[in-house]
């Protein structure tokens, strides 16, 4: 196949609005797949996915299709559905020239059709309009025309009306595809140049990369090397993905497909990178930014025997995602353990799962660290602040004359038209700023805000849902950083009672088995210090099982008291459950409770069992 006779597209799509159904659609209708295992969704292929139903990972198939009496090669580069991923899909468009747009026609467009347009768009990539679904009694394809050519410019006529799940006009799609959508530019006559943008590890075979081919030729037994590493490697065989892999012994200019070398390691596949045969340098294609952690979660083992099996699956998991950011930490109460940096919440929980599924008893702190950021007036050095320890202790900032940054997104919300008050007004609460406010048709409202990630990344989903019951869509983009008066909260508590405790400075941080709790604290706006406060104060009192003395809770910004609570002492009757005489037995639970009640005193300090800091730690 010569660069006129390829079609390199992807399909965006709000989630549910039926990609993979379509997906299948047109895999079937070129007997890429038989219509018996169709609608078992091909392209969804991890575990989580399938049973979450939403893409995360982007998966390529290719096709053949005759139309007018040429064969074309058709290569479907799938994107993943979910904002938090919007970095899979800007890197996945990068390898086609075209995208299908696809809106159900009862919903019309939500909020991540418009963050996907503008994807696409930004990357110049000709558009296809699809409206589908439109086997449904509710359809309204109409109306959604309506809303494309309001919200994307789009030319009257343009849009295809289909159904993927009956198959009603999908007939249209592919001519609609070669005749709008252009052949990649390239050239076979000149050296190799090699985009990769996609790889995941294999247990049988090691590194798989997925490469676009855009000038020259890749055989099975050339040399290449890595413009980013200068790593050399061989090629062990190349192919097409058909939809698994299907070896062809050579990919040319214009084509993607799948390329297996001696690459050992899937650290070594950098998304973005050139290849190009030995001694032939290339100008490298222009790179992607690497993906950027913006929610860091600790996770530790429950049983700390797990360790290195627990270590292990993290590895394993982190080798087909190359987004995830882990490094070592040991915290003090917890033990060893890891901060693993996430693109957003989304991203962590099914991080979360997947951990789950390799069966691990592991435990994930549940305060999502965002990403600040200080920045050191003086020398412009930055500094990322991933955990609250990380934060510039309060007698230092004035001296250093540094700021405090948080990363901020580009929010798209669209609702009917009646919710506009509580939208607006949630926005604002969030402290947002309004850049564009539109009609898309008769009662839809698009706005777009510029918010701080920490509104968001928590229950604003929630809110936003509740707020219009249900009828309200968001999408997100991050927009870099801005300054921002952060502050940073902590937990303590501490004996009221003992003059030991007063002795040492009135003030204990929360001991978790003995050992102060590095995580009982967490960077916040100042606005929100007083909610956080309180909320936390009650929630350590609700967790805290009475000790032998009053406990004094305090949750304090520096050294400002925000909020107070107090558990009330209890003598714990430990002989209570002694009957009759055994007396050695009674003596014993009583020199245990007096032991007990030292140590305590000597720590002055509460106990607080490990579930117990997860409860606390987890919100709900
Ligand atoms: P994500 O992978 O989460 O992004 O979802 P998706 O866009 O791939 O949606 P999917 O193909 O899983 O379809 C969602 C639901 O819509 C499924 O229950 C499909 O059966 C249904 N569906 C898809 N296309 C049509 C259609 O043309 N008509 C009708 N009636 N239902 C459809």
């Amino acid at each position: 196949f010569t660069a006129d006779r390829i079609r390199n597209f992807s399909i965006i799509a709000h989630i549910d609005h039926g990609k993979s159904t379509l997906a299948d659609r047109l895999l079937e209708m070129t007997g890429t797949i038989s219509t018996r295992t169709a609608n078992k969704q091909v392209l969804d292929k991890l575990e989580v996915e399938r049973e979450r139903g939403i893409t995360v990972k982007a998966q390529t198939a290719s096709m053949i299709y005759e139309h007018n009496g040429r064969r074309y090669l058709m290569n479907l580069i799938d994107t993943p559905g979910h904002v938090d991923f919007s970095y899979e899909v800007s890197r996945s468009l990068s390898a086609c020239q075209g995208t299908l747009l696809l809106v159900d026609a009862c919903q019309g467009i939500q909020a991540q059709t418009v963050a996907n347009f503008y994807l696409a768009f930004s990357q110049d990539l000709t558009i296809i309009p699809i409206v589908n679904k439109i086997d449904l009694p509710a359809a309204d394809p109409e109306r959604i025309v309506q809303q494309m050519e309001s919200a994307f410019e789009l030319g009257a006529g343009e849009a295809l009306m289909v159904s993927a799940k009956t198959g009603i006009n999908t007939e249209q799609i592919l001519p609609a595809i070669i005749e709008r959508i252009g052949g990649p530019v390239a050239d076979r006559s000149r050296p190799l140049k090699a985009l990769l943008f996609d790889s995941w590890y294999d247990k049988y075979v090691g590194v798989v990369c997925l490469m676009a081919i855009k000038d020259g030729q890749l055989m099975k037994g050339d040399r290449i090397v890595s413009s980013h590493t200068e790593n050399k490697y061989e090629v062990m065989e190349v192919g097409l993905m058909y939809p698994e892999q299907v070896p062809t012994g050579a990919l040319y200019a214009g084509q993607v497909g799948y390329v297996v070398c001696s690459m050992k390691n899937a650290k070594e596949a950098h998304i973005g990178d050139t290849f190009y045969r030995l001694k032939q340098p290339v100008d490298p294609l222009p790179g992607f930014e690497p993906a950027k952690s913006m929610v860091f979660a600790g996770v530790y083992p429950v049983d700390t025997d797990d360790f290195s099996q627990l270590e292990e699956s993290i590895t394993k998991l982190t080798l087909n995602d190359a987004s995830v950011n882990v490094q070592k930490e040991t915290s003090l109460a917890l033990g060893q353990g890891w901060r693993i940096g996430f693109l957003g919440t989304l991203h962590l929980d099914v991080f979360r799962q997947r951990l789950e599924q390799h069966k691990h008893a592991c435990q994930v702190d549940g305060t999502y660290h965002l990403r600040a950021r200080l920045v050191v007036e003086k020398d412009g050095k930055e500094t990322i602040v991933r955990t609250p320890a990380d934060f510039p202790s309060p007698d230092t900032m004035p001296h250093q004359r540094c700021t405090l940054q948080e990363p901020m997104v580009l929010a798209t919300l669209i609702f009917p038209a009646e919710y506009l008050g509580p939208m607006l007004e949630l926005c604002g609460m969030r402290r947002g700023e309004q850049k564009e406010y539109q009609y898309l048709d008769d009662n839809h409202v698009m706005v777009r805000y510029v918010l701080p990630m920490a509104e968001i990344v928590t229950d604003f989903y929630d809110e936003l849902k509740s707020r219009s019951s249900g009828f309200a869509s968001f999408d997100y983009e991050e927009t870099g950083y801005q300054e921002s008066d952060l502050v940073k909260v902590t937990g303590h508590m501490f004996v009221s009672s003992s003059s030991e405790a007063l002795m040492a400075g009135g003030q204990m941080d929360v001991l978790l088995n003995g050992k102060p709790v590095d995580a009982l604290a967490t960077v916040l706006h100042r606005s929100q210090v007083q909610a956080v406060g309180r909320d936390w104060a009650k929630r350590l009192k609700n967790v805290i099982q009475r000790q032998l003395f009053e406990v004094a809770i305090q949750t304090a910004v520096g050294s400002r008291v925000i909020a107070r609570e107090s558990v009330p002492a209890m003598r714990k009757n430990v002989t209570a459950k002694c009957y009759g005489g055994d007396v050695t037995r009674k003596m014993k639970l009583l020199n245990k409770q007096r032991e007990g009640k030292k140590r305590m005193k000597r720590l002055g300090s509460v106990d607080l069992p490990q579930e117990a800091f997860f409860t606390l730690m987890n919100k709900d």
